[in-house]
């Protein structure tokens, strides 16, 4: 990678203000503050429109003067891009696009000296189908050991010509595609990403050589992607798809969440605690929540992501669930909770809270995600209230910061940035758009390359057009204009960090009486308090010291859609 222009230098280049070196601590996770970092989207050197290491590297002082106590890096690995680098063509290697497995040591040096630990991102549900492994299963053709390590059968119908079964994938379209020679090959995700064979040894020995690949490398842990798809039960006759509906409780689904992935994650769990400190790992686990403890357990990945409050509207009553919920979930193995508003696959929280609450069915799940319809409609219909959506997004945030367990951030959310609507047909990378045929946007919107100057090639973010093109609103979220402006998102997070380090505490919580259904209000061990305004009528604080708001407020009075901390001494 060519070295960085000085065009490419953030303004505000401090002193890491963390500790030199990373503090030996087994624990470290449990109370972190995980900032997920999209690569291709978050900074690029070498002026190719696309995010690269070198970037996170130039912007490592950034993370620093942020807080965060880890880095989360999407994958980085050789991939054709058929689903945002999910689609993973050698494991244990880096996209030549993005650099090399020395531009990695170098990121993870930079970023350790920065005090901020290093997690990657683990895919091992599937495979690129550049993949050297599903090549060979081409090849190899029928009944072939190379086959076998994917999830291949015979078509049904005259000749093979129909899928085996009328499954669909996650992305839209059947979810079984036909190879040259007939056969058919099972791919939860996009075509280009082929699910994998777990029973087989040689599957499961490659990918524990791809955890100490990059335990090895100094990498503090691991996010398990699509946790709880790994093994499959395919054996004939093939359900069908609606026999299959409805989130599966009792581990013996065919497909998803069955209780034998858990061999596979207690052999992981001998790999981790093989090191010193042992490796951490996190599941995403789109599982029923009386299954999530199963993923969380310290015998197996050790904590799992809540994706409650992805599915929440700005509501007291839904927090307040959400929170005893998870707490109630993660002292049932030990581990800690996650809180995540945002990740690089939903619309981003500003905008999800600036919309009409999406519908709900009577079990009062959402009827469709969130901000779809916005998203299909290109931005326009129902109309966008953004500092409205901003206001509530703030006060989330601020609620979420002062839980016990850690909080996953996700690139951009410190900058307020809303989701992008306007990305045009044939600018749009994201497969669930072309698979249904444009009728869902996708997640391009909140994939859209960071803004870090408010003008410029790029806004900053290349020197060159980036990858998926920026608005022209990006500007007034830029790092350059949030941090010449005291009242911004980018300052507010960095406050909320700084002070949620200094007053880590107990990973426990005491609920206060507020006298509203629409105010929350929350003690932590030490006497720092969090009161969340979830209403619009104006709430008095009362005694206390007030740290920071995330709205303007004076006089002890918390503005409707805000939240504050305080502290006072436990009474
Ligand atoms: C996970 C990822 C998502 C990806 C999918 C398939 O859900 O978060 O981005 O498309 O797995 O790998």
């Amino acid at each position: 990678m060519s070295s960085p222009g000085p065009g490419h230098v953030p303004e505000s280049v401090t002193e890491p203000a963390a500790p030199a070196s990373l503090p030996v601590d087994a624990d470290w996770w449990r109370q972190a503050v995980v900032y997920q970092i999209y690569p291709r989207s978050f900074a690029d050197s070498d002026g190719d429109g696309l995010g690269d290491l070198a970037g996170i590297v130039q912007r490592a002082d950034y993370l620093a003067e942020l807080g965060v106590d880890a880095v989360w890096l999407s994958p980085f690995y050789p991939s054709a891009l058929a689903d945002g680098g999910y689609d993973i063509a050698d494991h244990r290697y880096v996209d030549p696009r993005l650099g090399t497995l020395a531009d990695f040591d170098a990121l993870v040096a930079a970023l350790q000296a920065r005090g901020i630990r290093v997690v990657v991102d683990i895919v091992p549900n599937h495979t690129s189908d550049q993949h050297p492994w599903f090549v060979e299963a081409l090849q190899a053709g029928r009944g072939s050991e190379a086959r076998d390590r994917y999830l291949f059968r015979e078509g049904t119908g005259p000749e093979g010509g129909e899928p085996p079964t009328d499954w669909v994938s996650s992305f839209g379209g059947p979810a079984w595609e036909r190879v040259a020679d007939g056969q058919w090959y099972l791919h939860t995700f996009a075509v280009q990403q082929p699910d994998l064979n777990w029973s087989r040894a040689d599957v499961r020995d490659d990918f524990l050589a791809t955890l100490r690949f990059w335990a090895d490398r100094g990498v503090d842990g691991f996010r398990v992607d699509v946790a709880h798809l790994l093994t499959k039960d395919l054996s004939e006759p093939l359900p069908s798809a609606a026999e299959l509906r409805g989130i599966p409780v009792d581990g013996k689904h065919p497909t998803v969440d069955r209780d034998d992935v858990h061999e596979i994650y207690a052999q992981w769990r001998q790999v981790f605690n093989s090191y010193d400190p042992p490796r951490s790992a996190v599941a995403e686990a789109w599982v029923d929540r009386s299954r999530i403890p199963l993923y969380a357990r310290p015998e197996s990945l050790g904590q799992a992501f809540n994706f409650d409050l992805l599915r929440a509207d700005f509501d007291a009553a839904q927090f307040r669930r959400i929170v005893t919920d998870c707490l109630e979930l993660a002292a049932q193995t030990g581990s800690s909770s996650t809180w995540v508003l945002s990740n690089h696959d939903v619309v981003r929280h500003p905008t999800r809270y600036g919309l009409p609450a999406p519908d709900r069915d009577a079990e009062g799940r959402q009827v469709a995600r969130a901000g779809a319809a916005w998203l299909a409609s290109g931005g326009t219909e129902p109309v966008l209230d953004r500092d409205g959506g901003v206001r509530r997004a703030r006060a989330a945030t601020l609620f979420v910061l002062g839980l016990p367990g850690s909080a996953y951030l996700y690139q951009g959310e410190e900058l307020g940035l809303h989701e992008v609507a306007e990305i045009p047909a044939d600018r749009r990378q994201d497969p669930t758009f072309f698979r249904t045929a444009g009728a869902q946007a996708g997640r391009d919107g909140c994939r859209v390359p960071l803004p870090w100057t408010r003008g410029g090639t790029a806004l900053g973010f290349s020197a060159a057009p980036p990858h998926l093109p920026q608005p022209a609103w990006f500007a007034d979220f830029s790092v350059e204009a949030e941090q010449a402006d005291e009242a911004s998102t980018l300052r507010l997070y960095r406050r909320a960090l700084a002070l949620r380090h200094r007053y880590r505490t107990a990973e426990e919580l005491e609920w206060l009486e507020t006298g509203r259904d629409d105010v929350l209000r929350f003690r932590r061990p030490n006497g720092w308090e969090v009161i969340t305004n979830f209403g619009t009528e104006p709430f008095e604080i009362g005694a206390g010291e007030v740290l920071l708001t995330s709205t303007e407020s004076a006089d002890g009075v918390l503005p409707g859609e805000a939240t504050a901390w305080l502290v006072r001494p436990a009474s």
